[in-house]
């Protein structure tokens, strides 16, 4: 895949974390004049100060930040900031590829077990932050560019296909995302919409930093702090040097589960 195009590139999660480098790192790839860069996220200061990283390094980048919540995110908020980012004098079908990263989400509550975790109110909550708000933005972007070339990324993870204990929550609704992104890559042909579910493997960012320190499960608490003391958790850019790999040798299929440490694939 040649990223050097003209582009639409929004990412979810963008203020920190693994979605912040992914920002930061394809905004350097793609085609600077006429492309346009969205970042979503909660903290506006966070957001301000990524923009500010990303338009430092590439002065002719068109970039948008929105400051959203995701748990309460209706259909019509993300239609207003599809809209809002394109401007009255960009159409959607200016652009060579649309891209969307739904990378935004929370680990939720590692404390409990799989058989305490029936609170329906945390649940809706959770799911609409983590599932419902990322299937209604992927429908407005897939509305919107309508016969434009699409790449679609969705932030899976190992837990996405296997049981780890703490993480019910986590699991659960992962699981489920990765099918969602699976079904629309069986409904949508490539290249027309390619799609991607990225694993990134075990990274140093709030979220590892909150399971190492709320899990219930001794055993996994144990194993996340082995891993960031013997430094083999891995670092959001090096994560992010690799989604780039795995997608400019476009080895997958429409729809695959890539790891980080996939080496086939990528
Ligand atoms: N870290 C890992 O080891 C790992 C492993 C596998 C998969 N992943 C996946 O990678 C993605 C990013 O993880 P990360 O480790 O970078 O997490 P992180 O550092 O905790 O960052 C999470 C991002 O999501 C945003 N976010 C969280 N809750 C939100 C809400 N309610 N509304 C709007 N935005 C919200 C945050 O924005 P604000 O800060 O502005 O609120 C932040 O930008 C997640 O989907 C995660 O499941 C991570």
């Amino acid at each position: 895949m040649d990223l050097k195009q003209k582009t639409y590139l929004l990412v979810t999660g963008a203020s920190r974390g693994i979605g912040r480098e992914f920002a930061q790192q394809l905004s350097q790839r793609i085609q600077a004049l006429g492309s346009v860069v969205v970042l979503m996220g909660r903290s506006q200061p966070l957001l301000e100060e990524a923009k500010a990283t990303i338009l430092k390094q590439n002065p002719d980048l068109s970039v948008h930040i929105f400051a959203l919540e995701l748990g309460t995110a209706k259909t019509e908020d993300f239609s207003s900031i599809l809209q809002d980012s394109l401007q009255a004098k960009v159409s959607p079908g200016d652009f060579e590829r649309a891209i969307v990263i739904h990378n935004a989400g929370t680990v939720g509550d590692t404390s409990k077990r799989a058989r305490e975790i029936g609170d329906t109110e945390y649940l809706q909550q959770f799911f609409h932050t983590n599932l419902f708000s990322a299937i209604a933005l992927n429908c407005e972007f897939m509305r919107i560019f309508a016969g434009v070339p699409k790449l679609v990324v969705n932030l899976s993870t190992l837990a996405a296909i296997a049981p780890i204990s703490s993480m019910a929550h986590y699991c659960t609704v992962k699981s489920a995302r990765e099918m969602y992104f699976r079904v629309l890559a069986t409904e949508e042909p490539a290249p027309g919409t390619l799609v991607l579910n990225y694993a990134p493997g075990m990274i140093d960012t709030q979220m590892t930093v909150q399971v190492q320190r709320e899990a219930h499960d001794p055993a996994v608490v144990a194993m996340f702090r082995e891993q960031r003391e013997s430094k083999t958790m891995l670092t959001t850019a090096q994560t992010t040097e690799r989604f780039i790999q795995v997608l400019e040798a476009q080895r997958f299929q429409s729809g695959d589960h890539v790891d980080y440490r996939d080496h086939e694939k990528a």
